[in-house]
């Protein structure tokens, strides 16, 4: 396994609509245990391929407390179940240091393959719902610093690009 190098806002390549996968085999399989390593190592609650700059459609996601509750997504597609709304504040392994509250349905359903390719159909509520939207985003080059004001939205992509200089 290994950690990989996750990129930052406002790099263009975030900005990437990621392909679908055509096949599950094991080169996909080896992205998502790097995937979890490097999201478990951050640590954050969630990574989509976009942001180690593969621009695949995979997701990796866990929500849980004790760490081990691991979920794949390739593939996805949503639909909203419910239109009630859902205020959360959100936070992005490539917007690092940043929460913004934003708001999303809280209930969706989401048909997806999984690590060995079948596809499943889960309907998460509340923070799973939000950290789906969250990633599926990423695979459409979208970030949540979209649905913040341009003003808020430039704020931190300077603070963020001092930082990168500065590391540089
Ligand atoms: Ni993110």
């Amino acid at each position: 396994m290994a950690l990989l190098p996750i990129l930052e806002f406002p790099d263009p390549r975030l900005r990437t609509v990621a392909a679908p996968v055509k096949e599950v085999d094991d080169s996909v399989r080896q992205l998502i245990d790097d995937m979890f390593e490097t999201m478990y190592d951050a640590p954050g609650v969630g990574l989509a391929a976009t942001q180690v700059n593969v621009h695949l459609q995979v997701i990796v996601i866990d929500v849980s407390e004790e760490k081990d509750q691991p979920l794949v997504f390739i593939n996805p597609q949503i639909e909203i179940l419910d239109e009630t709304l859902f205020d959360y504040e959100e936070g992005c392994l490539s917007i690092p240091g940043f929460y913004e509250e934003i708001t999303r349905p809280r209930h969706v359903r989401v048909t997806s393959l999984d690590r060995e390719g079948n596809s499943f159909t889960m309907e998460p509520e509340g923070l799973l719902a939000v950290c789906i939207q969250h990633e599926m985003d990423h695979l459409d080059g979208k970030l949540f610093v979209d649905y913040i004001s341009n003003m808020k939205r430039q704020r931190i992509r300077k603070k963020l690009e001092k930082q990168q200089k500065a590391r540089a």
